[in-house]
This record gives C-alpha cells, sequence and structure tokens, in this order.
C-alpha cells in the first residue's frame, strides 16, 4: 500500500473515490460541505429527500457528481456531531471501506482527517484511519482451496491535511499505521490458523523467516532437550501428553546499542484441549486461538522491525499443545519450575501459567527495563471484563499505568485488575509450594498472582487477553490486538511519537 497526504480541496482532487461525512440533522463535514458547493448543492438537496443518511455506519457512493474531480464520492454517516469521537470516526471508516472495497477505485482519499474526533491529533486521525483500513481489508483466505486473492484494487490511501505543515505528521502517522497493521495482519493470520497447521514448530520457522526479512533481527528457538537442561519443568509438563514438540522462541532485535530490552513474553498454546482435565466439546475448537499472546507478541515485532525502531526488544515464545494421553500430566502431579519453586498441577487445563512462569524466569538473563507477558489466560477474564477491555496486571502501578496509556492511545484498551496478597493465599497447596489453580473466584486475578511468583525483581505487567484477542460468532476469527498497545509502547519508548 501507498500512502500520502494532500491540501487539495475535496471537489478539484482527482482520484478513485474520495471518502467524505454528513453529521446527524443533515449537518454536512468539511470536504461535504465543498463537494455541496462544487455540485450546485447535490448533498443538501439529497439529504432532504432522505437518501442520504448521517447515522454512523451508513455509507453511499455517488459516482461521476458533477463539478467533482472524483469518480466517485462515498458520502458516510457520522452520527450527532457533539458525539464524534475516535470510536465513531473509526466505524465511520470502516464503513466507508466496507463499501469502498469491492467498488473499481484505485486511489482513495479519506477527508474525514479534517473533522475533529474527539481529542485526537491529526498524526492519531490518520493513524486510525489506516488502521481502520488495513483491517477491514484483511481477509484470511489460505486455507480456501480456491485460494481467493484478496479482492481490493485500493493501492493507495490519502488523508486530507489542513496546512503543508502537517504533511510530515501525517507520513510519520502512515509509516507506523502501516507497520501497525502489518503487525496485526501476521498476528491475525497465526491466530485463524487451524492448530494443525500452526503448531509449535510452525511458529517456530515463522521467527525464523521473520528474522531473514529484517535488518537487527535475530531468532532461535530452544528444543526440549534444551529445556530439559534448563529445568524447565513447568513448561515441561505441559508438552508431556502430545506428539507436537515443544519450543522456546527467543527472537532479538537490536536497534539500541547497550540498552536494557523491552522483554515481551507471549503465550504459545497452539491447541489447548485442557490435558486431562479436558475441556467440554462445546466451541473447543476455539483453543486454537489459544497462541494469540505469542502471535501478538511476534506481531509486535514485526512493526517495531519494520519500523527499525532505536529500542532493543526481546520477544519469548514458550509454544507447547496441551492434550492428553499415556504420557500426559496428571491433577495432583507435582513439578518443579526452572525457578526452584514447585508446583501443584491441581487442573491440567490451567496451563498458560505453567509455560509462561518458566519463561518469565529465563527472561531476567537478558537484564530486561521491562517485561510484559500476553496471554489468553483465563475464561475468569472474560467474564470480568467481556471482550472489549483487555485486562492488565502489575505490582508496579507505574507499569500498569504505562500499559493502559499506550492501550488508550493506540486506542486499544486495558482495564487494570489488582494483584494482592489476599487473592495470592487461595494458591496454598497441602503438598507443594503452591498449586497452579485458586479456585473459582477472581479466576483472571489468582492466575496473574501465580505469575507474580516468577517475577520478583522484575519490572513486570501482565496482560490477559482471553476476551479480546479473538471473536466469536459469526465473525469468529483473531482480532489482532494487543498488537496496536504493544506496538505504542514500544514507539513511545523509541520517542517516535512527538
Ligand atoms: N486458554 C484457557 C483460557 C480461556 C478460556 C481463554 C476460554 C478464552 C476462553 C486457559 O488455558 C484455561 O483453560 N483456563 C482455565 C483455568 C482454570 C482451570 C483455573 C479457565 O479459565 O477455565
Ligand atoms: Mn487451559
Ligand atoms: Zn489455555
Amino acid at each position: 500500500m501507498e500512502y500520502f497526504s494532500t491540501t487539495t480541496g475535496a471537489a478539484r482532487r482527482s482520484c478513485g473515490c474520495l471518502i467524505v461525512g454528513v453529521y446527524m440533522n443533515g449537518k454536512l463535514g468539511i470536504a461535504a460541505a465543498d463537494i455541496d458547493a462544487a455540485s450546485g448543492g447535490l448533498l443538501s438537496k439529497l439529504i432532504k429527500q432522505g437518501d442520504l443518511s448521517g447515522s454512523i455506519g451508513d455509507c453511499n457512493i455517488l459516482p461521476d457528481i458533477d463539478g467533482v474531480r472524483a469518480q466517485r464520492v462515498a458520502i458516510v454517516g457520522l452520527g450527532a456531531k457533539a458525539q464524534f469521537d475516535v470510536r465513531a470516526y473509526r466505524r465511520a471508516i470502516a464503513a466507508a471501506t466496507r463499501a469502498i472495497k469491492s467498488s473499481k477505485s484505485k486511489d482513495v482519499v479519506n477527508y474525514l482527517s479534517l473533522e475533529e474526533a474527539g481529542d485526537a491529533s491529526l498524526y492519531y486521525r490518520v493513524r486510525y484511519s489506516i488502521e481502520s483500513i488495513g483491517n477491514e481489508l484483511y481477509s484470511f483466505t489460505q486455507m480456501k482451496s480456491a485460494r481467493k486473492k484478496a479482492h481490493t484494487s485500493i493501492r493507495k490511501i490519502g488523508h486530507a491535511v489542513a496546512t503543508r505543515a502537517q504533511a510530515a505528521q501525517a507520513a510519520r502517522a502512515a509509516e507506523h499505521a502501516d507497520a501497525i497493521v502489518g503487525g496485526m495482519s501476521l498476528c491475525r493470520d497465526l491466530g485463524n490458523l487451524p492448530g494443525n497447521v500452526c503448531t509449535p514448530s510452525y511458529l517456530a520457522r515463522t521467527a525464523q523467516q521473520m528474522a531473514k526479512q529484517h535488518k537487527n533481527l535475530s531468532a532461535r528457538a530452544l528444543n526440549e532437550t534444551e529445556m530439559k537442561r534448563h529445568k524447565m519443568g513447568a513448561l515441561l509438563s505441559v508438552t508431556a501428553g502430545t506428539r507436537e514438540p515443544a519450543k522456546l522462541i527467543v527472537m532479538q532485535y537490536k536497534g539500541k546499542p547497550r540498552a536494557k530490552p523491552i522483554v515481551l513474553v507471549g503465550k504459545g498454546v497452539t491447541f489447548d484441549s485442557g490435558g486431562i482435565s479436558l475441556k467440554p466439546g462445546a466451541a473447543m475448537d476455539e483453543m486454537k486461538f489459544d497462541m494469540c499472546g505469542a502471535a501478538s507478541v511476534i506481531g509486535a515485532m514485526e512493526t517495531v522491525a519494520k519500523l527499525q525502531l532505536p529500542i532493543n526488544l526481546t520477544v519469548l515464545v514458550p509454544t507447547v499443545e496441551n492434550m492428553p494421553g499415556s504420557a500426559a500430566t496428571k491433577p495432583g502431579d507435582i513439578v518443579t519450575s526452572m525457578s526452584g519453586q514447585t508446583i501443584e498441577v491441581l487442573n491440567t487445563d490451567a496451563e498458560g501459567r505453567l509455560i509462561l512462569c518458566d519463561a518469565l524466569t529465563y527472561a531476567k538473563r537478558f537484564n530486561p527495563q521491562l517485561v510484559v507477558d500476553v496471554a489468553t489466560l483465563t475464561g475468569a477474564c472474560v467474564i470480568a471484563l467481556g471482550h472489549h477491555r483487555t485486562a492488565v496486571m502489575s505490582q508496579s502501578d507505574t507499569l500498569a499505568r504505562e500499559v493502559l496509556d499506550a492501550g488508550i492511545s493506540a486506542d486499544d484498551r486495558a482495564w487494570q485488575l489488582p494483584i494482592a496478597e489476599e487473592y495470592s493465599k487461595q494458591l496454598q497447596s497441602n503438598f507443594a509450594d503452591f498449586a497452579n489453580i485458586g479456585g473459582r473466584d477472581a479466576g483472571a486475578i489468582t492466575a496473574a498472582c501465580f505469575l507474580a511468583k516468577f517475577a520478583d525483581g522484575i519490572n513486570w505487567a501482565h496482560l490477559d487477553i482471553a476476551g479480546t484477542a479473538w471473536l466469536s460468532g459469526a465473525k469468529k476469527g483473531a482480532s489482532g490486538r494487543p498488537v496496536p498497545l504493544l506496538s505504542e509502547l514500544c514507539l513511545i519508548h523509541a520517542g517516535a511519537i512527538k
């Protein structure tokens, strides 16, 4: 995709399709007013007739308007002007993209970037626009026999800016957004691939191929023999029931000499059957998404490496398949983690924390400035926050705040839940140092408390993305979240957002 910005008024801009907006009650957006004037009041007339709607999400495409150079104009409803915030802005652009993508337009110029949207700066308006368009154009067809290629003719996306001085900001936003869309698309592809294709070995190969494509990026994967040597007994206990070899993927991007790295750890359970504590059959297929934490940190790495940001970033992916079998770990088994702490496995379906805890211990050797783990860790998180907010938990309120703020500015929001001793007590075990489950109450929090036992001495936060990583129902598929949040964190650390 190519990007550009323009200061030319909407009516005089030649291109395949323009995007302009009308608010509820017939109020025209800035570019719509320009089109209206140039066409002798066409839009006003259509609104009066009831043929153009200002309802958010509605979109009409008008071709060949007299007095307008563009071949088509997509007129999208923006809702009430007083309520026009970032969410409305993105919904309008997504609706316009859905309407335009099957038209023959090769280049599209979005004039909604001229509108005020909440308190988003021009940089963020352009970024959100490209991210929304990119996510709407995404399609996953690689497992269809027809191998249909994505059916859009859009090759260039432009944004209207008010002054020439804003062109540089728009260009920077486009560069960042394009890299974020790339990271999200990779994340979604990995998430959408089935468990029989996207195995731990597949993820490891993906990481190694990425390292060949980017400067300053290396990738390797520890095998089970090496894990045994590191005494990663918790991680290894999860892979005991499967024939798929487990991997611990290590990706290192070096963009700043001698700086402490940011370390991102992603849960990579390529299929979670529950193990001996087998899950019920309903919607069990969705447990192929149990590697979306891994996919999101690999996606964030793709964004950072593409942008060649001046930071150091390490991505760790413990990846396994969780299956029952005669060699599988059983409820009541006690395993010794790399940290030396012993764990009573009361439920083999609480496997994410078992692979993450050894990865967190391993993370310490990179002398990180901060560690964020990302995991589809608990069904309880979905009960607590639903599908709209990622849960963030940290013993450092400063780091939690940093993550929350990155989520707000990236428009990929999180919400903090506590970590505290009272909850930690629920993990007590009669036989080992502690158990891997803490009962039904506050399940997302006790999972974080478990991880906290392996994170002492590090600046660490945990993201539970069980509710946000994928959509169910008719729109079933990976969402690409929280790649925007993680990328934002890296962009901020790189000083790339001014
Ligand atoms: N991968 C699941 C969590 C999950 C469940 C994510 C449903 C999204 C939707 C995780 O490994 C798991 O099974 N967690 C258990 C923990 C319990 C046994 C303490 C859960 O949440 O039920
Ligand atoms: Mn599980
Ligand atoms: Zn799981």
